[in-house]
């Protein structure tokens, strides 16, 4: 008889064999289908008991329906520990530790240029100056007339402009804002000007059509040449964080009389000579002078009551000589790899 052929012992090895491998339930599922389905061996051996003899009926009855339990048992017991293993790789995938600290995202940072202008004004505030601004679009008589340089006056020449069409100018200094502050401000004077400025110039190393100055201006009762070294030597301590070298020249300047250029060691290169100092050793970093009495009066201020000094420097050359940077033209490259080391 068929029946009798079936092994039960091999059959529970087999199906205990499998029940314990399976990787999920749908296997699980599978195999539970083969081993205690409609069509399985076991199931085929229970349906045809009643055919055999009673002897044996009873003992393969026994046989075989300890086997359907004990299979059952086997499935659940297995059903529920994949369960359990896949709720514990949810929960080690989930779960998130709140302890950790943040992604920090990426942020931009202010372009060098920025940084020196705010660290310049913050120096002069601390020494009692005001910010102030005026436009960079400017006529004639600001940029260049009330500043003591007329029309036919050589001295033009030493800004080569850009003259808009309507008559106006881009302004070729920051020394314009002196003159709109003292018309509406009487003194005694402490500002200083930062901004950007405009040249029609070639470009090089050194040389840039836009760039930025900063200008200061000090008028008072009893206002010196002295005042101003005293004021420029501290601001440039406090700017490079270490005692720099400076020397005075006599220049030339229309609004200012006498007027002086103010060197500064070269940082680029320590006074060695380098193309950013034109190999001089010394950063021309610096001009000034005493206000000039046709300045104030172009203000409407007398030259007799009022005394002061005024420079201008540019910030660029400021930033070059901080960050030892010996080409101008890389502030406004835009050139990232050359911004993200600010
Ligand atoms: N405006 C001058 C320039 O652009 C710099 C300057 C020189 C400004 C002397 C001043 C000054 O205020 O007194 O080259």
């Amino acid at each position: 008889m068929k029946m009798a052929k079936i092994d039960l012992k091999a059959l529970k090895n087999r199906a205990e064999n499998e029940i314990e491998t399976a990787k999920d339930l749908k296997e699980l599922n599978k195999i539970f289908k083969k081993y205690l389905g409609k069509k399985s061996q076991l199931t085929e051996v229970l349906r045809s008991l009643e055919k055999l003899p009673k002897a044996k009926k009873v003992k393969i009855g026994q046989e075989a329906n300890q086997l359907k339990n004990f299979l059952k048992i086997k499935f659940a017991e297995i059903a529920q520990e994949i369960k359990e293993k896949v709720r514990k790789e949810v929960e080690e995938k989930e779960w998130i530790d709140i302890t950790a600290p943040g992604k920090k995202p990426a942020l931009g940072h202010l372009h060098p240029l920025t940084q020196v202008k705010r660290k310049t004004e913050e120096i002069f505030q601390a020494m009692g100056f005001s910010v102030v601004e005026g436009p960079e679009v400017e006529t004639e008589w600001y940029n260049f007339d009330a500043l003591n340089i007329p029309k036919d006056h050589p001295a033009r020449d030493l800004w080569d402009t850009f003259y808009l069409k309507n008559g106006l100018l881009l302004r070729t200094h920051t020394t314009p804002v002196d003159i709109r502050n003292m018309e509406k401000n009487q003194p005694p004077l402490r500002i200083i000007i930062p901004g950007r400025i405009f040249r029609h110039e070639a470009t090089d190393a050194s040389h840039e059509t836009n760039f930025y100055q900063v200008d200061g201006l000090m008028v008072g009762k009893d206002i010196s040449v002295a005042n101003f070294k005293a004021t420029i030597q501290e601001f440039f301590q406090r700017f490079f964080e270490k005692p720099v070298e400076i020397r005075m020249r006599p220049g030339y300047f229309p609004f200012t009389e006498p007027s002086f250029e103010v060197d500064m060691t070269c940082l680029n290169c320590n006074g060695k000579g380098c193309p950013a100092c034109s190999q001089s050793g010394w950063m021309e970093i610096v001009g000034a002078g005493m206000v000039h009495p046709a300045v104030f009066k172009n203000s409407g201020l007398n030259p007799r009551n009022w005394q002061g000094w005024a420079f201008g420097m540019g910030l660029d050359r400021l930033a070059m000589m901080k960050y030892k940077i010996n080409d101008i033209r890389l502030f406004y490259s835009g050139d990232l790899r050359f911004l993200e080391q600010f």
